[in-house]
């Protein structure tokens, strides 16, 4: 029962799958499109959850979750508020990291690069496609600044929600989309005895995928 266990007791054996290098894709980008399909074919909660880590000028590093919302060949999508802390982050500093954790199918992916802004068109689409609620909620809220209480962001929503009743709702100017254009990409797959695979794709100066095994 792991009520019972100590946190250094907590141990697993990873035993699903394993990784060779001549097994896996040429191509980064479909080996973590054949992972994600298995991830959704898995039906795991959430699999396009991913942490994000940004890191300001001075280097101080600062990580959260966001949800991949397009994946192609340019990299890896999400939405946010540009006003927020990791969108300030991401103008002071424009390298980041992303980490999926499938800890289902006993697999991770890292992925590191520089992230830019897509373009206005695109966004105005994605939000096009997003319930009302959420549309008004990307208007509401000021993301990762202070408020004083729930009420008031509440308040905001209401008020919102009657300015725009009866008219489509437009992408706010702060609210957009960005693009992780990976350098390094890394498949993780646990094995027994903590005797894990780890595959790295590193981008060469051709623009090509290198590829190499890792030690666990
Ligand atoms: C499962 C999950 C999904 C999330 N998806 C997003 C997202 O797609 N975009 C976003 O801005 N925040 C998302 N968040 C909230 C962020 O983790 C974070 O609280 C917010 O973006 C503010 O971060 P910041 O202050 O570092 O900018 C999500 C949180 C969770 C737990």
């Amino acid at each position: 029962m792991n009520k019972k266990k100590k946190l250094f007791e907590l141990r697993k054996n990873y035993t699903q799958g394993g990784l060779s290098l001549h097994q896996v894709l040429p191509d980064p980008m479909a080996q973590f499109n054949l992972w994600f399909e298995q991830a959704m074919f898995a039906e795991l909660i959430e699999p396009n959850a991913m942490t994000l880590a940004t890191s300001n000028a001075l280097g101080k590093v600062s990580a959260r979750v966001v949800l991949l919302k397009e994946v192609d060949e340019r990299g890896f999508v999400f939405y946010t508020n540009y006003n927020s802390r990791k969108s300030q982050d991401i103008e002071e500093n424009p390298n980041a990291a992303l980490v999926f954790l499938w800890l289902e199918l006993e697999r991770q992916v890292r992925i590191e690069g520089k992230l830019e802004k897509v373009p206005p068109e695109e966004s105005d689409t994605y939000f096009k496609s997003r319930p009302r609620e959420s549309q008004i909620a990307a208007w509401t809220s000021d993301q990762s600044k202070e408020i004083e209480t729930r009420e008031k962001l509440f308040d905001n929503f209401s008020a919102l929600k009657e300015k725009y009743k009866e008219s489509q709702i437009p992408r706010p100017p702060h609210w957009g989309g960005y693009v992780l254009k990976p350098s390094e990409v890394e498949f993780w797959q646990g094995r027994p005895g903590r005797l894990h695979d780890r595959i790295l794709y590193v981008r060469n100066d051709d623009n090509r995928w290198d590829r190499k095994r890792l030690a666990p």
